[in-house]
């Protein structure tokens, strides 16, 4: 399915290059949804990675980007809710397999790990990418039974 819309979060340390990521993906024609935060002013990365997954599972956007310094904390506090699969990559193989294997609805980096032509690929295959299903769907579905406590 062609990514349309997609949301995005970042803390003050992800701030500038969020500014280009979200450039970059309205070039694409993909519709942005900012969740903050909005200036280079110190803020708190769970807060940000909280709104941000409540619009993946409201099913506002199927998708989601954060970014921190690293991507680390991000994915962290992402992972902790419910559905959503957060992978921290810096890598354009990660971001893609991550996809294919996983899943993987929030893709998270760090403004002070990559730079923006890395950011862009990894945000182009990210979203360019579709879940292989078969084996993987049992998997990932083993995610979901221990995020329940079913497993
Ligand atoms: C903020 O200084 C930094 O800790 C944060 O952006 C992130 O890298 C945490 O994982």
């Amino acid at each position: 399915m062609k990514t349309t819309k997609i949301t995005i979060g970042c803390d003050h340390a992800g701030y500038e290059l969020k500014l280009k990521v979200i450039n970059h993906l309205q070039a694409r024609g993909v519709e942005v949804i900012d969740v903050g935060t909005h200036s280079t002013d110190s803020c708190d990365y769970p807060a940000i990675a909280h709104e941000l997954c409540k619009n993946i599972q409201n099913g506002v956007t199927e998708l989601g980007i954060l970014i921190c310094g690293t991507g680390i904390g991000m994915s962290m506090a992402a992972n902790k809710h419910r559905g959503i699969r957060a992978a921290a990559c810096s890598d354009t193989f990660s971001a893609r397999l991550t996809r294919l294997h996983n899943n993987a609805n929030v893709l998270c980096f760090g403004e002070r790990v990559v730079g923006m032509g890395l950011a862009i690929d990894l945000v182009d295959n990210f979203i360019d990418a579709e879940f292989e299903g078969g084996k993987h769907a049992r998997r990932v579905d083993m995610i979901t039974a221990i995020e329940k406590d079913e497993l």
